[in-house]
């Protein structure tokens, strides 16, 4: 891919403008609507930011492809050539309900290879963002490569689907490791992880726009993030997954696989 660093540095502008956009909207009344229940919700600004970043895309880039979670690019069939992956808010119930803890996402991928994932967390003005085979970042700083420590050393995200999916599971995952955390955004938790706050995070079922840009992110910290049963996430489609070094990562898939 040409102009990694100039599309480096246009995408971190158009983050920074989302942001903006977000922030202001804290101060006026959403318009939310449900999807497919109460839980899972849609809001003016999620849309906003959507439109926001294809309009960006598309005149900077025309002519590549752009999948996002509100609206575009959903008959997607195969990852060839350049494909752009965004999620506008990731946690978007938490920014209705906290305005905190959600991100936005974008990741750029090439014939399915990820090339730049950025996870823009707005409150905290922290933004991780990996360029491959150069490294990942939060903000200026370099994150290091995972050490291979074991799960009982580090704590671990879980998704609520997990909780309601199989709360043995996430009990079982509790009493291996140093406890667990709920934290509702996908995007924070990979980044926790890659930048060592987390020793891992677990989702049973993550979209594409969910997945693809803390992948790119994860990766090169050295971290393992696949499906469950070992295979390489999907992005064309729903994935159960773990993200974690190696160690934890096969202490997890044996614990869920295990049952009690
Ligand atoms: C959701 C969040 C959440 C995860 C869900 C995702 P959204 O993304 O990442 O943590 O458990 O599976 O759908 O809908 O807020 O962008
Ligand atoms: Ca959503
Ligand atoms: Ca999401
Ligand atoms: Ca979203």
């Amino acid at each position: 891919m040409e102009q990694i660093g100039n599309r480096d540095r246009l995408i971190k502008s158009w983050l920074y403008e989302a942001a903006a956009i977000l922030r202001d909207s804290f101060h006026e009344e959403l318009e939310i609507d449900e999807k497919t229940s109460r839980t899972d919700l849609v809001t003016n600004m999620d849309r906003e930011i959507e439109v926001f970043l294809y309009e960006k895309i598309t005149n900077h880039f025309p002519g590549e492809r752009i999948l996002g979670e509100e609206s575009i690019g959903h008959d997607l069939k195969d990852l060839s050539g350049v494909v752009w992956i965004i999620d506008p808010i990731d946690g978007t119930l938490n920014f209705i309900k906290q305005q905190a803890e959600f991100a936005i996402m974008i990741g750029v991928y090439e014939d399915g290879i990820g090339r730049l994932g950025y996870i823009y967390d707005v409150v905290r003005d922290e933004l991780y963002f990996a360029i491959r085979d150069n490294g990942a970042f939060c903000n200026e700083r370099r994150l290091p490569m995972v050490e291979n420590k074991p799960l009982s050393e580090g704590l671990v995200a879980i998704s609520n689907r997990l909780v309601m999916a199989d709360a043995g599971e996430a009990r079982r995952i509790a009493r291996k490791s140093s406890g667990l955390r709920v934290n509702g955004s996908a995007g924070l938790e990979t980044a926790w992880v890659a930048s060592g706050k987390l020793i891992a995070y677990i989702a049973p079922s993550l979209a594409p726009w969910d997945v693809a840009a803390g992948l790119v992110i994860a990766e090169e910290v050295g971290l393992v993030y696949r499906q469950v049963t070992g295979e390489k996430v999907n992005l064309l489609g729903n994935n159960a997954i773990i993200v974690a070094n190696e160690h934890a990562f096969r202490e997890i898939s044996e614990t869920m696989r295990m049952g009690e």
